[in-house]
């Protein structure tokens, strides 16, 4: 399956957070719309939006009430059609989230199988609990009314759906053709690994291959039906587990691509990060695919806080030279940190149930700053999240004036990705401790993780740097550079 997407750079909208075209506070499709130009000018391929359907936000559109339409609070279906159309006259193609393994309790389905009507089948509805535990902390299993326990892998309002069922089943099939003929490119498949459940619900067992309701084969089979469905669209697995288990997502009679996120848990050490990247790239090559790379997402603390921003911007440049796909979270080609939300200002789920206990998500999806001016340009209202006062010095318009900004470097290097793609091989060539250089016909990725500089081989000439201005031959510390290397003939 050879394909756009198979390389491309796609940019991940959390949409509340973009940019807010009416005034309430939260970014919606609006924004987004109004946003694109400043989406295309970085120089990405695709833009993948959270879920914006009907939605009760309690885990911020991950709880769905109706997959084919969309919530008031981000607009309606001719604005998401505008939006469509704005995208793709900009040469941007669009990702929707879909959310296949739970729904939100206010789903008409949920709503009558509470009543104790026959939709109870569509759940996973039992007259005892078991041991599992929510993802979001607590037990998995709630009471219903009439004394049953339904399971719910994440919030109480996110009832996990039967996927045995052929309702379930129809009924997604039908999603994914409503925004295919609507004209979406493709899908971002919400916890792809978890729709199957062990019909015996047995309980977790340490150390065992087998889980009851994670990376069970049968998921799979629900993969193989989309792909009739899909066409040549692209759906990317959101599947966490060992490389040779997610790449199984990305079969090419499946969805295509999955998240090779070890690299979100990589140590920042060449030799850690060199066996990160060859144990995917041999697990995706395993089945005839690449890895979609990620540095960052709405889930997890910013990358510039985790590593700081100067090394956050080295991984962007090397992630983006290798063979792959790369999913770029909005606000990381600004070099955002991660925001202090004061605990009376939470509203992530995940926090706020397990009482702080498990980390909380908010500082990663604050809204962006557009301008330096006050109220940083996202909205006119009160923001849904606190802004950092510090917010202004990361603004949209600052960086894109200035040739030494995080913006601009990413920018520089998106337009000379292309460059890349003459091969889609990579091989590793000898450097000192601390240092990678990949190669992939007549690029260079030189990556200095040490804390001492590197001379750059002779006769190369840099094409890309995440420290612009540095001095042309040498790599510096914390810095990744892309380098020609003029002995070696381009195949173009
Ligand atoms: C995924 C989403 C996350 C959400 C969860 C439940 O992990 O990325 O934001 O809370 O699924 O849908």
């Amino acid at each position: 399956m050879t394909s756009w997407w198979r390389t491309a750079v796609v940019y991940q909208v959390y949409v509340r957070s973009f940019l807010d075209g009416d005034g309430d506070g939260v970014g919606d499709l609006a924004g987004l719309t109004a946003g694109l130009d400043a989406v295309a000018r970085l120089g990405v391929d695709a833009v993948w939006l959270t879920p914006v359907y009907r939605s009760p936000q309690v885990d911020h559109g991950y709880d769905v009430a109706d997959h084919r339409d969309i919530d008031p609070l981000f607009g309606d279906l001719a604005t998401f059609d505008r939006l469509v159309g704005a995208a793709h006259d900009r040469g941007l193609r669009v990702l929707m989230d879909l959310v296949p393994n739970h729904v939100s309790d206010q789903h008409p389905w949920f709503v009558a199988a509470r009543a104790g009507g026959p939709e109870r089948e569509l759940f996973h509805i039992r007259s005892r609990p078991t041991g599992w535990q929510s993802m979001f902390g607590g037990p998995a299993w709630s009471p219903l009314p009439d004394g049953s326990w339904y399971l719910h892998l994440f919030a109480p309002e996110q009832p996990d759906l039967n996927w045995a069922h052929p309702v379930v089943q129809s009924d997604f099939a039908d999603t994914l053709r409503f925004w295919l003929a609507r004209g979406v490119d493709g899908f971002r498949v919400d916890v792809a690994g978890g729709l199957a459940k062990d019909p015996a619900y047995g309980e977790v067992r340490r150390g065992s291959l087998h889980h009851p309701h994670w990376d069970r084969p049968e998921v799979h089979d629900v993969y193989r039906s989309w792909r009739g469905v899909l066409g040549t669209a692209p759906a990317v697995a959101e599947a966490w587990g060992p490389p040779e288990r997610t790449a199984e997502f990305a079969r090419a009679d499946e969805l295509g691509q999955a998240f090779a996120f070890d690299v979100l848990h990589t140590p920042w050490s060449a030799a850690a990060l060199q066996r990160t990247v060859d144990a995917q790239l041999a697990a995706h090559r395993a089945v005839g695919a690449l890895p979609a790379w990620v540095a960052g997402n709405h889930d997890i603390a910013r990358v510039a806080t985790r590593l700081g921003p100067e090394r956050a911007l080295a991984l962007h440049l090397f992630l983006l030279a290798l063979p792959g796909a790369f999913y770029l979270y909005a606000g990381d080609e600004l070099g955002l940190p991660d925001a202090q939300v004061p605990p009376e200002t939470w509203q992530d789920p995940q926090s706020l149930r397990s009482g702080g206990r498990l980390p909380n998500r908010d500082g990663a999806r604050v809204p962006l700053p557009w301008t330096s001016g006050p109220g940083v340009g996202f909205t006119t209202g009160e923001p849904w999240l606190p802004i950092p006062a510090t917010w202004p010095q990361y603004a949209r318009d600052r960086q894109e004036s200035d040739p030494t900004s995080a913006w601009s470097v990413l920018q520089r290097a998106l337009a000379a990705r292309p460059w890349l793609w003459t091969s889609e091989d990579l091989t590793w060539q000898d450097a000192r401790p601390g240092v990678l250089v990949g190669r992939r016909a007549d690029a260079l990725v030189v990556l200095n993780t040490s804390s001492r500089p590197w001379r750059l081989p002779v006769a190369t000439e840099v094409v890309a740097r995440s420290v612009p201005g540095a001095e042309p031959t040498i790599a510096t510390p914390s810095e990744c550079v892309w380098l020609r290397d003029r002995r070696v003939r381009s195949p173009t």
